[in-house]
């Protein structure tokens, strides 16, 4: 028999997966993270719940044109099995699990706030406490009530007031149980998506993003659909600022129905390298975190997101050369992009991080339980050079609706079947699982 890479990790895998647990007590030795280092993974409503249909995504979905390759339908029905979900977290070893609140569902209308649907949302908040998992929170995950984008969305100059409206009454409802909370959802997406654009292919997609936006606006009866996960919008800087005035608003909103909660927000940080003379890679992340990474500094944390390294020369983005693995869109995977996201991140932001998600899209398992220790370890390094991090949690605990590509990128540490909706941990999973257990990557 041949023995290949892949048997031997499987192999030891399958060993991890039914051995005893091991126990969380944190070890002091010098390969240890840090004592209370949060393990887990991520989740978004949208992603996973099923059936958000006051969310603009929804709306996008089911019109014509759309840019969306399906529509997000039961998605992984955790509306329902969040208890399954929950469960799985702590049987992998995770301490924590990271997932987000649908301000659609929570606001179906402007200023009509369904009790129910925050009973919902408290009730994974208390799930969590009752197997000693901490419930990080993101308050919104780039979907926004119908409502919301029909009158132009984050564009608005009262969008800020309209969010902190909603954070006020969900945080009044759910506070006392959370234990990290984020306000948005890489607010910054719409530049790094831009960034890796040229002018010819933003216009040319951008025709097609306004076709969907009109009939969008058509189906809902408005003269405009402004989505909260979107990139054709026309005045960026202006999106930007009321996005960081959202962030602002929404976190003295939180703050004050609990001043001792821990509150951010989550960005999206490639790990921008610079190629040749005079490379444009400070000009890119000037303008990509630049606002964002000051606005942040007063804040109790920075969730940073990092999934891939772009390069950038004089001229604009450059060809990587990778010569390890390749995700799913065939880019190549550096273990190091998280690390040095994280250097950079805390670099201008001076406070505390959370990885908040990494991860990698790909059919092939064993990509992803090669990832994991690979990226940690470049992590602890940054930690033992003083860089405060607080915990990593991997995006995704479930394999989920990613946006437009639909179901078919898959991020997951556990799979889902589409007509069951039976949960079945990967390999990788029984990998990040022992390292949270052991609190070391050996
Ligand atoms: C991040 C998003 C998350 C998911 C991952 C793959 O940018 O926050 O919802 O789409 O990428």
């Amino acid at each position: 028999m041949t023995i290949d890479r892949r048997t031997i990790i499987g192999a030891s895998l399958a060993l991890a997966a039914t051995a005893a647990p091991l126990p969380l007590r944190a070890s002091t030795s010098r390969s240890s993270f840090p004592k209370n280092f949060l393990w887990g993974a991520a989740t978004s409503g949208h992603q996973i719940e099923g059936n958000n249909i006051n969310s603009d995504a929804w709306v996008l979905e089911n019109v014509k044109p759309t840019v969306y390759s399906e529509p997000s339908g039961d998605a992984a029905n955790s509306f329902e099995l969040w208890p399954q979900d929950l469960d799985l977290v702590k049987a992998l070893g995770f301490n924590c699990y990271r997932f987000s609140l649908e301000w659609p569902r929570i606001e179906p209308e402007q200023g009509h706030f369904s009790l129910a649907m925050l009973d919902h949302y408290k009730a994974i908040v208390d799930g969590c406490r009752k197997r000693g998992l901490t419930p990080f929170v993101t308050f919104n995950h780039y979907t926004t009530p119908r409502w919301f984008a029909a009158r132009g969305g984050w564009t608005q100059p009262d969008a800020a007031d309209l969010f902190a409206r909603f954070c006020d009454r969900a945080a009044r409802h759910l506070a006392a149980g959370i234990g990290y909370a984020a306000t948005l959802n890489e607010p910054n997406l719409l530049r790094v998506v831009r960034n890796g654009l040229s002018a010819a292919q933003f216009a040319g997609f951008k025709a097609i993003l306004d076709k969907m936006s009109e009939a969008a606006a058509h189906s809902v009866g408005s003269q405009r659909f402004v989505a909260g996960n979107t990139i054709n919008v026309d005045d960026i800087d202006a999106f930007n600022k009321n996005l960081i005035a959202g962030h602002k608003a929404g976190r003295a909103a939180i703050k004050a129905a609990r001043s001792d909660l821990p509150v951010g927000v989550t960005l999206a940080i490639p790990d921008d390298q610079p190629v040749g003379p005079n490379s444009i890679r400070d000009q890119v992340r000037a303008r990509t975190y630049g606002a964002w990474l000051e606005a942040v500094r007063g804040d109790d944390f920075l969730g940073v997101q990092n999934y891939e390294r772009v390069f950038w020369d004089a001229k604009g983005k450059a060809e990587g050369h990778p010569t390890g693995d390749r995700n799913a869109a065939g880019e190549g995977v550096y273990p190091d992009s998280l690390a040095n996201s994280v250097r950079y991140a805390h670099s201008v932001a001076k406070i505390p991080i959370i990885v908040t998600e990494h991860g990698v899209n790909s059919e092939d398992d064993a990509v992803r339980a090669r990832l994991i220790p690979a990226a940690l370890a470049e992590l602890k390094k940054a930690i033992d050079d003083g860089i405060p991090v607080k915990g990593y949690l991997h995006w995704s605990l479930l394999d989920n609706f990613e946006w437009i590509f639909g179901y078919k990128y898959r991020y997951g540490l556990i799979a889902f079947d589409r007509s069951t909706f039976k949960r079945s941990p990967k390999p990788s999973a029984s990998v990040l699982g022992g390292i949270a257990r052991r609190n070391a990557i050996r």
